[in-house]
């Protein structure tokens, strides 16, 4: 049981806690689910991104999934060897693909014809071999929030697989690309395999025409995506995932790629915020409390649901809406939920907090970004501190007239 009380005092509020022994049965499982094959998980960075976060997941073995040479150099500083890091994203810039060329990383992921020919130029500029992979896109409805959905071709994710093959056949002619791996990823926080089963069928079919063509894919990357519980969805089973993805590669020899944020890390997080005030109008019960939406965004964009409890009050239950200080109607983390009743200094813990929350936050209304800590083996550090004042005006002070 978390001592939420002792450590929001220790560190006050708002905070972040994330819990790394989840963490580490959280990659041991799916690590585990993948074992009859060759594999390698590599964390998506974008999910949390905090050093602390990626090293503990580097030394149980992870790679990373890194979307900006931003995280590329995260998961460098943290420690996770240049051979499992690999670089995705619709829109990199020339200069961070020297950069992860000269880094010699696992691969750049590439999305389409014109970042192929982006790529090769940047690899003669340096005088280098670029290993690539392409994000093919199976045009299959993952059956996910809209927002978080990428495997359509109404997306703007990926190419399709008669593209993707040109591409392949293309960067195998070029003296400056090594085109290895293959990638898709549809969509995140997906309830249902049937989609992710498709998508795998689509691609091995075409890794299998590119063997024919003696192009030899080496990695299979199957993206990220999986789901995680924030209210009462039905999960996909890491072992039926792993199953259901082998049952699409019968004999191809390649290695499994996935690239998991939200599941290794999202259950994990915890967020903290205490009660200012409460206050009824004649429609509505609103509960404002310390922390907002630049903390946590996911309710105010994606109308998201994350449980919330307040610490050591059960009684006096009545509809309320949970808000922030933030000047914005769209400020808050839940609409007309069941919450005891509230006093000042009550303490509130929203669930499932440890993915897409911190790495989502911003300093609106100058509010500092909030501290993270996180529980090992008992313990309990500091693995960010709180932004102060001073923090946040730091690159424009000495630009005032
Ligand atoms: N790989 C690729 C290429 C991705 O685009 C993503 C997530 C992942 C892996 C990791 O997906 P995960 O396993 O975490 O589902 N901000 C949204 C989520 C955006 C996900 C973007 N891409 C949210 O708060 O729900």
């Amino acid at each position: 049981m978390i001592n939420f009380q002792a450590l929001s005092d220790k560190y006050a509020t708002p905070l972040y806690l994330y819990d790394f022994d989840h963490i580490t049965t959280r990659y041991n499982a799916l690590k585990e689910a993948f074992r009859a094959k060759k594999s390698l998980i590599c964390y998506a960075v974008k999910a949390n991104s905090n050093l602390s976060v990626v090293k503990h997941l580097g030394d149980l073995g992870a790679g990373c999934d890194c979307v900006s040479i931003g995280e590329v150099n995260r998961a460098f500083l943290a420690g996770v060897p240049a051979y499992k890091i690999i670089f995705s994203g619709v829109g990199k810039k020339d200069d961070e693909i020297k950069e992860a060329i000269e880094k010699d990383i696992l691969m750049i992921n590439l999305e389409s014809e014109a970042e192929l020919a982006r790529v090769e130029l940047m690899a003669k500029a340096v005088d280098k071999v670029a290993r690539i992979s392409i994000r093919v896109n199976p045009n299959i409805d993952p059956k996910t929030h809209p927002y978080i959905s990428t495997g359509l071709s109404s997306n703007k994710f990926g190419v399709d697989i008669e593209d993707a093959k040109r591409m392949y056949i293309q960067a195998k002619k070029s003296p400056f690309l090594d085109p290895v791996g293959i990638h898709f990823h549809i969509g995140s926080q997906l309830t249902e395999l049937d989609p992710i089963r498709e998508s795998s069928e689509v691609v091995a079919d075409l890794v299998r025409n590119l063997k024919a063509l003696d192009i030899k894919i080496k990695f299979f990357d199957i993206g990220g995506g999986l789901g995680i519980q924030y209210n009462d969805e039905t999960l996909i089973n890491p072992y039926d995932y792993a199953q259901a993805i082998f049952s699409t590669l019968a004999t191809l020899d390649v290695t499994i790629m996935c690239e998991p944020g939200r599941f290794l890390v999202g259950e994990s997080g915890y967020f903290l915020t205490k009660v200012l005030y409460e206050k009824t109008n004649e429609n509505k019960r609103f509960v404002i409390v310390d922390g907002a939406m630049n903390d946590l965004i996911r309710p105010s964009l994606y109308n998201a649901y994350h449980q919330i409890e307040v610490v050591d009050k059960h009684d006096n239950v009545s509809k309320a809406d949970v808000v922030g200080p933030v000047c914005e109607s769209g400020d808050f983390f839940a609409k007309d939920i069941a919450l005891p009743h509230t006093e000042h200094n009550d303490l509130l813990v929203l669930k499932s907090a440890g993915a897409y929350c911190y790495t989502m936050s911003s300093n609106y209304n100058t509010r500092g970004k909030v501290a993270e800590v996180a529980l090992e083996n008992g313990k309990d550090r500091l693995i960010r501190k709180r932004e102060n004042f001073e923090d946040m005006i730091a690159l424009e002070k000495e630009f005032i007239k």
